[in-house]
């Protein structure tokens, strides 16, 4: 074993069960055997093979949006992990839209969709990226009526849903199953350190204690993104343009403003750029900006402090971050 006890600061909540005194001197076993519970989550469909190939045909279909000429995939790109590399989408009329196109590799493990939460399923989410106006713009009922007019989809539909065929529950379920199914595998170096015991690189475990420990960054992304009371956090990044309130337009309490859903970051090498205004085109910007203890802006966080980390901690923390890079999907190769 690579040591015996480690100084393991696990999210509070995921402690709440300990006596205060092994807090924070937890041995690697149960330190590992909590990671490994919290790592299991996410959801899995349970959506039939056709049901998923319909959902599949739809993301990829541009005839769903407004002018014929967005799809899902558009944006949310097969060969760029779900995402589109892009600091923030382009919406319909070719300009940037507010936030950053998230990548679905890692949709299944939110409990809320969407920077700002404001979603509760991936299937809503599904919905109401068609209608934004910014986006596909697409009212529901206009595109009920064309897909139903659509013998491909017409027999599609009544095949998977008998009864009901094409309606917003259906296409949203079709959708969300598909997008279920984009998923990161559970394969990175991480997890199988975690699952099956496989040695991680010394530089990338030294950046896994630096990660839960020093610089205190799974007290916010810790893998299950549930346990933490308030998930939402503003992490003091200095306005550029208009400002975007974030959590604040969907839950107005102190604390909100400028709060945004504290992310996943399985296959963070492969999400650049980052954050929800894509503002970092590196993970080494993102590190740099987490050390100098973030812009120092009004709404920040009491978290966000300088962190004074080494280059050596730097490195290892970039090394653990790489280490939950996943194998690619079959989608994923195009
Ligand atoms: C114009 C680009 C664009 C198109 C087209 C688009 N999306 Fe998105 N998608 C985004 C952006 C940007 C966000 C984040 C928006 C926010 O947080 O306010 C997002 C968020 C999502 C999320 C939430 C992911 C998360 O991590 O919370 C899901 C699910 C999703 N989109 C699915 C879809 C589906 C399904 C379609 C097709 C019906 C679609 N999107 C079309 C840009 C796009
Ligand atoms: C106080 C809570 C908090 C702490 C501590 C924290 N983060 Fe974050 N992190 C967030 C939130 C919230 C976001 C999304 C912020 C936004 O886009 O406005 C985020 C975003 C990120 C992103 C961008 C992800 C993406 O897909 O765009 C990375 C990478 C990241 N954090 C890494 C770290 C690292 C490494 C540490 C430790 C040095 C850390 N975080 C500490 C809350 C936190």
């Amino acid at each position: 074993m690579f040591l015996r006890r480690v100084l393991f600061g696990l999210p509070a909540a995921a402690l709440l069960a300990l006596p205060a005194a092994a807090e924070r001197d937890l041995s690697v076993e149960a330190a590992i055997a909590r990671v490994k519970r919290a790592l299991t989550f996410h959801r899995v469909t349970d959506a039939s093979p056709s049901e998923i190939a319909l959902g599949r045909r739809l993301f990829f279909d541009r005839r769903l949006s407004v002018n014929g000429k967005m799809s899902c995939a558009d944006c949310h790109r097969a060969s760029r992990h779900f995402g589109d590399g892009l600091p923030r989408a382009l919406g319909r009329d070719g300009k940037p839209v507010a936030r950053n196109t998230p990548s679905l590799l890692n949709a299944a493990y939110y409990s809320d969709l969407f920077w700002d939460g404001r979603a509760a399923t991936i299937e809503e989410a599904s919905l109401t990226a068609l209608q934004n106006p910014r986006e596909m713009a697409q009212p529901l009922p206009p595109v009920i009526k064309r897909l139903a007019g659509i013998p491909v989809y017409a027999s599609a539909f009544a095949g998977v849903y008998p009864g009901t065929g094409v309606s917003s529950t259906t296409l949203g379920r079709a959708l969300g199953a598909y997008v279920l199914t984009v998923a990161s595998r559970e394969d990175s170096a991480f997890d199988r350190f975690i699952l099956e015991d496989v040695p991680l690189s010394t530089s990338a475990l030294s950046g896994f204690l630096v990660f839960v420990h020093k610089a205190n960054c799974a007290n916010c992304h810790n893998s299950r993104n549930l346990a933490y009371p308030q998930r939402y956090q503003n992490i003091g990044l200095a306005p550029q343009g208009a400002e975007d309130l974030g959590r604040y337009a969907v839950d107005p309490q102190p604390g909100m403003r400028g709060a945004f859903r504290s992310t996943v970051l399985r296959n963070v090498e492969l999400t650049a750029p980052y954050m929800h205004d894509g503002r970092f085109a590196t993970l080494a910007e993102v590190i740099d900006f987490y050390d100098r203890g973030g812009d120092g802006t009004r709404f920040q966080s009491s978290e966000i402090k300088p962190l004074h980390l080494t280059v050596q901690e730097k490195a290892d923390l970039t090394a653990f971050l790489l280490s939950m890079t996943s194998s690619r999907g079959p989608e994923e190769t195009p």
